[in-house]
């Protein structure tokens, strides 16, 4: 039918002619083809309703289902929809379009000309989907708003929904999510909808069946003296006062504290206890504020006092045996932090060479078991002789890196969390001391130091680090190499291997990043090993950026790390995907009932 025929019949352009309605009270049920939709006719009490056929839950034709009373329901997952206006009462199935229907002179009308706004839709049901955890839903909503170049939004949205829901305030979820952020430069656009879609999942399943969290106001007016708020606020953090502290937090950010200060004030409080909850409530905080460089800062009160009861909470070392017995680390800890002022200088004064940073990993790493104070000697020694606050920080972090990547598979399982605690919240306090450089930051790397002299039992025996083998490399892409050996339980060994095989040059570390983030987003979500490649990652993209001229300093470390950690815990039942993958393949309106 073309547009003057439909014009002729008193219809606008866009209304099409399907079928005479005698035929569809026989059939009761029929489709017909307008545009680019298939049109579900229903002949119901007698009216006739016009519905895409397709279902919106995962495209099952609605011309099978089933009408009664009001409602067609569709007979693959039963999802109940009213005829009217489309509306489902199983939200899991999302709203099924409605046409408007005209019959005239014995014919059926209906016009398909969409009124719906896809965008707005789709930020409704990610809202939705995310109330209800429900993880398909989300991952349709994500597919479509990434394909409209939205991240920043998707992010917002995930951003808020968690801080908002979770009456515990900032949980895994949103480090997830934060973690899925950063690693989304240089990811395939179906990439990057999965790696959004994992994130705002793991909120959604954070704040399932949590209260609300009502954020405390501000004090009635602002004021000048931030650094009293930040004294505060250490001291309402120290008797666990979450109330007051997180009131100091945003009334500070009412007065107009920047970025830098503000993190200054959550990390000094942090840092205040020696690595407080294994290093959780540092990695957090660092961030919920990368995340607050993603979104724009438009919800810093909301975000920041987030993080507060986790600090005020949390377990701090000093009630810890292994840091009391039978050294007393906090004792040694404390007599150096009261020289770290004298030892600091932010810019450093020598090069990195001269100030025997060369060998300060290798001293922390296998410091004498019975004198932890020398890891933290050789850190003050290294800033007195010139190092910088970063240098010495880069150098901790590599120490972290290089004891997963020397773990030896005779430890336990679990063990392995031991050094990824270590090594993440190293890569935390480098990050905040990068935004917030001062010695009282470096607390936090001298902590690090002394966790990773702790930690020296997971290398006992130590694994050997992988050279690179002589010779051309197989030609399959790396990329599936490692995923078939990902395949297969606790290869880790071989995939530290194969990974430094690769990295031999510029390019074939880009491509190991790459298969790691890949590697990653196939398996279901174990927030430790997303930890573990995401500050990997950071690491290696500093050394290779910043820290070549130290040539002591291996990038190829972390990326063997992080595979080896991830060849410990793969393969999951990588059913995540697998749900993503069924709402990639609704997007792209393939047909899921066939077989
Ligand atoms: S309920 Fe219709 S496809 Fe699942």
């Amino acid at each position: 039918m073309n547009t003057s025929s439909i014009s002729a019949n008193g219809h606008g352009a866009d209304w099409q002619y399907t079928m005479p309605v005698a035929e569809l009270m026989e059939q009761q049920l029929a489709t017909a083809r307008v545009g680019d939709y298939t049109v579900a006719l229903v002949y119901h009490k007698d009216q006739v309703h016009a519905i895409d056929n397709r279902c919106p839950h995962m495209g099952y034709p609605m011309d099978r289902g089933s009408v009664r009373n009001g409602l067609i329901t569709c007979h693959w997952h039963h999802a109940r929809f009213d005829l009217q206006s489309g509306g489902a009462f199983d939200l899991w199935a999302d709203d099924v379009p409605t046409f408007p229907v005209d019959v005239r002179d014995g014919g059926i009308w209906v016009d398909v000309a969409s009124t719906l706004d896809r965008v707005a839709h789709s930020e409704e049901r990610l809202q939705m989907g995310m109330e209800r955890s429900l993880s398909l839903v989300v991952g349709k909503a994500v597919i479509l708003l990434e394909e409209r170049n939205l991240i920043d939004r998707i992010l917002a949205t995930g951003l808020r929904f968690g801080c908002e829901n979770r009456n515990e305030g900032w949980g895994q979820g949103l480090t997830i999510l934060g973690c899925m952020a950063s690693m989304l430069d240089g990811l395939p656009r179906e990439q990057r909808a999965l790696a959004l879609s994992h994130g705002l999942a793991a909120v959604a399943g954070d704040s399932a069946g949590s209260a609300r969290r009502f954020l405390v106001q501000s004090l009635p007016d602002t004021t000048d003296d931030l650094d009293l708020l930040k004294t505060w606020f250490r001291e309402f953090i120290e008797v666990r006062d979450t109330e007051g502290a997180e009131r100091c937090v945003v009334s500070a950010i009412r007065s107009g504290a920047d970025g830098p200060f503000l993190m200054d004030m959550l990390a000094s409080a942090i840092l205040d206890h020696r690595y407080i909850d294994t290093g959780h409530p540092m990695d957090f905080c660092n961030r919920a504020f990368h995340m607050l460089d993603m979104t724009g800062w438009t919800e810093t009160e909301l975000v920041l006092s987030s993080l507060v009861r986790l600090v005020a909470g949390a377990m701090r070392m000093e009630e810890s045996h292994a840091w009391r017995h039978p050294d007393d680390l906090i004792e040694i800890l404390n007599r150096a932090f009261a020289e770290l002022p004298a030892a600091y200088a932010e810019e450093g004064s020598a090069e990195p060479r001269e100030t025997g940073a060369s060998t300060l990993v290798e001293t922390v790493l296998s410091g004498h078991p019975n004198e932890p104070a020398l890891a933290v000697a050789a850190c003050l020694d290294a800033l007195r002789a010139g190092l910088s606050g970063e240098g010495l920080a880069v150098h901790i972090c590599y120490a972290a890196a290089m004891r997963i990547a020397r773990f030896h598979t005779s430890n336990e399982i679990g063990d392995w969390d031991t050094a990824l605690h270590t090594f993440t919240f190293g890569m935390a306090v480098l990050q905040a001391y990068q935004r917030a450089p001062s010695a009282d930051m470096l607390r936090g790397i001298l902590d690090t130091a002394m966790s990773v002299h702790l930690d020296r039992f997971l290398n006992i025996p130590a694994q050997r680090i992988p050279t690179p083998a002589d010779g051309p490399g197989p030609e399959e892409p790396f990329g599936e190499r490692l995923n078939d050996l990902l395949d297969q339980q606790y290869r880790v060994n071989q995939s530290g291997q194969m990974v430094a095989d690769h990295c031999t040059n510029e390019a074939g570390q880009n491509e190991v990043r790459a298969a790691l983030k890949e590697a990653l987003l196939r398996e279901d979500r174990d927030f430790h090993t997303i930890q573990c490649v995401e500050a990997a990652l950071t690491l290696h993209d500093q050394l290779r950026r910043n820290w070549s001229h130290c040539d002591w300093l291996d990038p190829v470390i972390p990326l063997v790390a992080a595979a080896r950690y991830l060849a410990a815990h793969a393969p999951t039942m990588r059913a995540q995907g697998q749900t993503f993958g069924i709402a990639l393949r609704l997007h792209r309106g393939e047909d899921l009932a066939v077989g």
